[in-house]
């Protein structure tokens, strides 16, 4: 396995992610951990990521000599490769000019990180400090048109360091130098699959669980029903899923997590509790968005406790919590201010007094889709868009009432329908319907109508923390439209929301 040191990059997780698709188990880790802790680690390579500092600058992250002396192979990424220059008693300098983009690599030695590959290549670049002159004892293998020393090399011991980011997709054979750096140098043999990982998790799981039994939230979202399908495989009947219906879901979604659940998957000991008399009822006359979520979030812990005591011989709470949510990132920004809540329902606290199984600790979102199907999760939930904790209640503006969800019910299910006939349902981050309680005037055969105004919203993203409103096809906006205002009674405006994020959020409250 590979130790990723992270020096704050944004690209820090790339490195984990390239590894990882080459079947290299590596995890990343903060900068300042400590010697003892490496070596308890115990790496084939430790890799020094880039980040935003400048070596020379007071203050700078730095990393202790000591772990060029371990026998490990490390390998230095832009800010990394700076440090180690530094470290090693060369010289590093503000750049005249930025360099930043594309630049043509020529490799002046294929015999180890460049293995295999051809002798010009483009690799990505992005950074404002240099290199000037190597430390004594370092010699280059590769170079680019600004930078003579684009990749260096120690000439005894196995020291690396590339300029480039290897990490990003716009460095071509960039994953190959990585997978060159574990494989070559540092012997890594490629034994994490998911084959691997399911049987070890297994073992794993019904080691700690023994006799007792395991609860766990089940929405239906993709991590909670790996977990649930992980564990079931592990221990079978042991566990409990329960599944609160919030009256806030979608259309049709409580029956479709029954039958692939209970169903298919033949869980018998699969819950559901109805509470959505109690959440509306907790809800009646709440306007703002922050108060609507806090109910919902203390409503949800409060019906899940209640649910859970009455499980016999319960010790355990099964949770999908996943690899990004764990790193202890090196933020280098300051605290940003609380947009949203983002009280994540599924989310619960310490004093239900569980001792947690949390299996998906170390995986990335494509890893756990890839281990829910070879566990046999239909492709409808594995590539089913995010849908919010909260639900519908923060898809209808302002209060919450029942008829207002009858109508946002079937105005959404009419989109989703549509998207998904037209193809594009798995190209698109979200795409859903808001509920707006205006009503507008409008004329329905030789009626006048006084009706409310639904929203369609639809956004491409790639981590839902920036977005753009996609640009559907006017026929398919059309049919939605139409199909809308034909068919949910209290309907008779329906508008397109071309708004992205920034400076919109995606859901609108
Ligand atoms: P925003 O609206 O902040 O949404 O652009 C970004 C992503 O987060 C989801 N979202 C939530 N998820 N609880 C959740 O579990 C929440 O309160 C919440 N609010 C927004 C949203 O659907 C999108 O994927």
């Amino acid at each position: 396995k590979v130790l990723i040191l992270d020096f704050g990059s944004q690209y820090t997780q790339l490195i984990a992610r390239r590894l990882r698709e080459k079947n290299i188990y590596c995890e990343i880790h903060p900068f300042n951990t400590s010697i003892e802790n490496i070596k308890e680690f115990n790496p084939k390579g430790i890799i020094l990521s880039g980040g935003p500092a400048s070596v020379y600058e007071e203050g700078a992250p730095k990393v202790s000599k000591e772990i060029f002396e371990l026998g490990v192979p490390v390998l230095g990424i832009c800010y990394g490769m700076q440090l180690i220059t530094h470290l090693f008693g060369g010289k590093v300098v503000r750049a005249e000019k930025h360099e930043y983009g594309r630049a043509e690599l020529q490799v002046l030695d294929s015999s180890d990180l460049f293995k295999g590959l051809p002798e010009k290549f483009v690799v990505w670049m992005s950074h404002a400090d240099r290199v000037l002159e190597v430390p004594e004892g370092f010699e280059p293998i590769a170079k680019t048109e600004n930078a003579p020393f684009a990749a260096v090399r120690h000439k005894e011991k196995p020291i690396y360091g590339v300029q480039f980011h290897p990490e990003v997709k716009h460095s071509q054979f960039g994953d190959k130098v990585l997978e060159n750096f574990a494989k070559v140098i540092c012997g890594c043999e490629p034994l994490w699959t998911m084959e691997n990982f399911i049987e070890y998790e297994v073992e794993k799981i019904r080691e700690t669980v023994g006799d007792k039994n395991v609860i766990c939230a089940l929405s239906g979202g993709v991590d909670s029903s790996v977990v649930a399908a992980l564990l079931h495989r592990a221990i079978g009947d042991q566990l409990y899923p329960i599944f609160v219906d919030t009256g806030l879901l979608r259309k049709g979604e409580r029956e479709s997590v029954e039958r692939t659940f209970k169903e298919k998957f033949n869980m018998k000991n699969f819950r559901v509790v109805d509470a959505s008399d109690l959440f509306l009822e907790r809800l009646k006359g709440v306007v703002d968005p922050e108060k609507k979520r806090k109910i919902i979030g203390h409503t949800f812990i409060e019906v899940f406790e209640k649910a859970a005591k009455e499980i016999p011989n319960a010790e355990f709470l099964a949770q999908g919590t996943l690899y990004p949510d764990v790193i202890e990132s090196v933020s280098v920004k300051g605290p940003s201010a609380t947009i949203k809540s983002h009280h994540n329902v599924g989310g619960l606290p310490e004093k239900l007094n569980f001792k947690l199984i949390e299996p998906l600790r170390e995986l990335f979102k494509d890893e756990v889709r890839e281990l829910g199907r070879q566990l046999g999760l239909p492709e409808e939930i594995i590539k089913r868009q995010p849908f919010p904790g909260p639900g519908l209640a923060i898809r209808i503006i302002g209060e919450v009432k029942s008829e207002y969800l009858r109508i946002l019910r079937d105005a959404d299910a009419i989109v989703l329908e549509e998207i998904k006939k037209a193809g594009l349902y798995d190209k698109i981050w979200q795409s859903f319907a808001v509920f707006l309680p205006i009503q507008t005037v409008g004329v329905m055969g030789d009626e006048r109508t006084y009706d409310y105004v639904i929203a369609i919203r639809a956004v491409e993203s790639v981590d839902g923390m920036t977005a753009d409103w996609v640009k559907l096809p006017y026929e398919l906006l059309e049919r939605i439209s139409n199909r809308i205002i034909n068919e949910v009674e209290g309907v008779n405006r329906v508008v397109y929301d071309i708004t992205s994020k920034p400076p919109g959020t995606i859901e609108w409250e």
